[in-house]
């Protein structure tokens, strides 16, 4: 079922409290892949109810940014959700979520949104806290899915939620990726033959800097220099940024101790990519 309007699904989630069914939500901006339908399949595992939302919000993207050339398909996502369980897909139009006049944002301040994509895109996290807000004041969920391909914007609305003392539990799923490695996201879809091609250097060389973790290099400098040679080896890799920071805090370190992440954002023509991977002890 597509609902459009946030009346008619507050009437919905009213009924489903009624009958106390649990609801696992799955936010999204829709264009969807085996990523986003692995979310869907975990949240139907956990709940009894699975509401997905597709919305491309405005907000969370730069003036510069491909928000009017965003993939869309309703009707493929539509059918893709269902079969992946979800009960209930929400819909709504800009206006319909940034009613006339809003003036309201929610925002997390500090380290954990000013680098990485925090850094290159400042007002990105901003339009992501305030719309998954307004989003969970609508469905009201018990959980919600998130994928750790985008590790920064999990820390994010993990803290908001610890912050805020949302009634929320932030689920966040393993990255999904192609054969070659190149982690699942709607922007793939930019890329040419070439360009696909070289992508898979990115998981390559996060593969590389967790052995070397692994192996016993701890220096944030060599192990981000490790990553950055590597991707340098592609002609159409253009980097954004490479990091590795502790993780989910995201503060600087210069040796990898505790729990920390190697993030890059990469542009390969015009698309930018990003990925990551958590470097933690060896099970
Ligand atoms: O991850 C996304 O697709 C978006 O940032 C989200 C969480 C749906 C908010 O618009």
């Amino acid at each position: 079922m597509v609902i459009n309007t946030k009346d008619e699904l507050k009437r919905f989630i009213k009924n489903a409290h009624e009958e106390q069914k649990t609801i696992g939500f799955v936010p999204t901006m829709g264009f969807l892949h085996k990523g986003h339908l692995s979310l869907v399949k975990k949240a139907k595992e956990e709940n009894q109810l699975v509401v997905v939302s597709i919305f491309v919000n405005p907000t969370q993207f730069g003036p510069t940014e491909d928000f009017e050339t965003y993939p869309r398909d309703i009707q493929t996502d539509t059918r893709l959700a269902m079969e992946a369980g979800a009960d209930v897909i929400f819909n709504p139009s800009t206006e319909e979520m940034y009613v006339p006049g809003s003036s309201t944002w929610v925002e997390v301040e500090g380290d954990i949104t000013s680098v990485l994509c925090g850094a290159s895109r400042p007002t990105h996290f901003r339009g992501v806290t305030t719309v998954v807000n307004m989003l969970f004041n609508i469905v009201e969920p018990d959980k919600a899915y998130f994928g750790q391909k985008d590790a920064q914007q999990a820390a994010v609305l993990t803290k908001m939620v610890q912050d805020l003392h949302m009634n929320v539990e932030i689920v966040v799923c393993p990255i999904v990726r192609e054969a070659d490695g190149v982690a699942l996201s709607s922007r793939n879809i930019y890329l040419n033959k070439e360009e696909r091609e070289q992508a898979a250097v990115l998981n390559r060389s996060l593969q590389l800097v967790q052995e070397a973790y692994w192996k016993g290099e701890k220096s944030v400098e060599v192990l981000t220099e490790l990553i950055v040679k590597n991707i340098n080896q592609m002609p159409l890799a253009e980097i954004d940024y490479v990091n590795i920071y502790a993780y989910p805090s995201l503060k600087t370190i210069a040796k990898v101790e505790e729990k920390a992440i190697a993030a890059v954002a990469v542009k390969f023509g015009k698309t930018r990519l990003i990925d990551n991977i958590i470097l933690e002890k060896r099970k």
